[in-house]
């Protein structure tokens, strides 16, 4: 068995600095690119691999009834999801983004970045709290209808349903109450309220034919999938830019000479500093892939920020170069259950990073100011403290 000890890591957690995690993914694309853990689960690094996985209908969504036997409402998210029951709410979740198109977002984006990114203070800051985690909070709050008041209980679950996840899914199905579960409930609730009222807010146009396709508590769970999923990943995305222009003084002087290059600097972020670092599918049958054989309902564990930094597509896959021609990469996904919300974000993080240009002429490091988190599903920072000046 390939690196069993050294690799244990990839399973849950304990990722603080941002070197371990790219000098493991190194070792498992180089050594065992479909890497059989000791545990039982199967980790894909390269990209080619990787792409097709995303792609190839035997790989289900559907976790397999036996091994997690539970009530929770994570079982109900649209991720988990294949066939009809996917379908109708993916079709609900689209209706606002086909209707009226990423532009009727822009007013919501362009408050919420008015609002938080105007109003701090220069010198040295904490930019995960200040903006980078308040503008998509408050953006997908508005978009949801959810109170101003309640950001926090949003806050709260979400960062709770990122350690939850991060737990596998032995403890993840198991619990009888989570997070999600709360979550569930509150939005559930919420779905009710809002229904009986005249107007709906606007990234839930769907909701009427949701619930009737799939009921209350189904669509409940999905609006608390939309909240997560709308927001958590995004506030990395902004953190990560922030921090590898602020690293790269070269880079952020190139972007601030050419602005169409925000473009890129977003891509490349994405590339390098993947939010989701984890995508699970499991074979509906008996599969070959690199050349291994992996058994129907095998956890198959996508690493697409592994793939991000595959040699084989990506030349110097380390560095961050906003000269690099935008190509595509894995971190929104692809095929069926490829990302929803990518010009929400890509707009949140253009519109954040053009107000910052705009109000500071300096953006620098401070030393000891970046705390990774320590998830090794989701890559993000805790806190990035960085030096501002007008
Ligand atoms: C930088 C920000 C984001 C990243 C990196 C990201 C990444 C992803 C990825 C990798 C998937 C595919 C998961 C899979 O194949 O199992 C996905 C799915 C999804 N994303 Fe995003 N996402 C982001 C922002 C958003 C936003 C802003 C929204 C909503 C407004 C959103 C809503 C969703 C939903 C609902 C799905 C499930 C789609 C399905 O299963 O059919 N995401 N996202």
């Amino acid at each position: 068995m390939h690196g069993e000890s050294r690799w244990a890591g990839i399973r849950s957690g304990s990722f603080g600095a941002s070197g371990d995690l790219y000098a493991l993914y190194d070792a498992m694309r180089r050594e065992a690119p479909v890497w059989g853990a000791p545990w039982g689960d199967v980790y894909v690094s390269h990209f080619d691999l990787v792409a097709a996985c995303l792609t190839d209908p035997r790989m289900s969504h559907l976790p397999p009834a036996s091994g997690v036997a539970s009530d929770s409402a994570l079982r109900n998210w649209l991720i988990y999801q294949e066939g009809s029951t996917h379908a109708a709410i993916r079709a609900a979740f689209q209706k606002p983004f086909a209707s009226g198109g990423p532009a009727a977002l822009k007013p919501y984006v362009d408050q919420a970045v008015e609002l938080h990114c105007t109003t701090v203070s220069d010198g040295d800051l904490d930019i995960v709290p200040a903006f980078a985690r308040a503008v998509p909070e408050s953006v997908i709050a508005r978009l949801l209808g959810v109170p101003a008041a309640d950001i926090p209980r949003l806050r709260a679950w979400s960062m709770a349903a990122r350690e939850l996840l991060d737990g596998g899914f032995g403890t993840a199905f198991d619990e009888t109450t989570n997070a999600v579960d709360e979550m569930s409930a509150y939005f559930t609730a919420h779905a009710a309220r809002l229904l009986k009222g005249r107007e709906l807010p606007m990234l839930l146009a769907g909701l009427p034919d949701l619930v009737g396709k799939v009921g209350l508590d189904v669509a409940g769970a999905n609006l608390a999938l939309l909240a997560f999923a709308g927001h958590e990943t995004t506030v990395h995305l902004i953190s990560h830019l922030f921090y590898h222009l602020a690293w790269a003084p070269d880079q952020l002087a190139t972007v601030r000479d050419e602005p169409k290059l925000v473009t890129n600097a977003i891509a490349e972020t994405l590339r390098l500093e993947t939010p989701i670092q984890k995508i699970c599918r499991w074979p509906t049958e008996t599969i070959e892939l690199g050349g291994q054989r992996l058994a129907k309902d095998t956890l198959v564990v996508l690493l697409p920020g592994a793939a991000n930094r595959d040699p084989r597509r990506f030349a110097e896959a380390d560095r961050f170069d906003l000269r690099r021609p935008v190509g595509q990469n894995l971190a929104f996904g692809r095929g069926p259950h490829v990302c929803i919300g990518r010009a929400l974000a890509e707009m949140e993080a253009r519109a954040v990073l053009a107000a910052a240009l705009e109000r500071w002429s300096a953006i620098e490091p401070v030393e000891g100011g970046a705390k990774w988190l320590d998830n090794a599903s989701f890559r993000g920072l805790d806190r990035l403290v960085l030096r501002l000046a007008a």
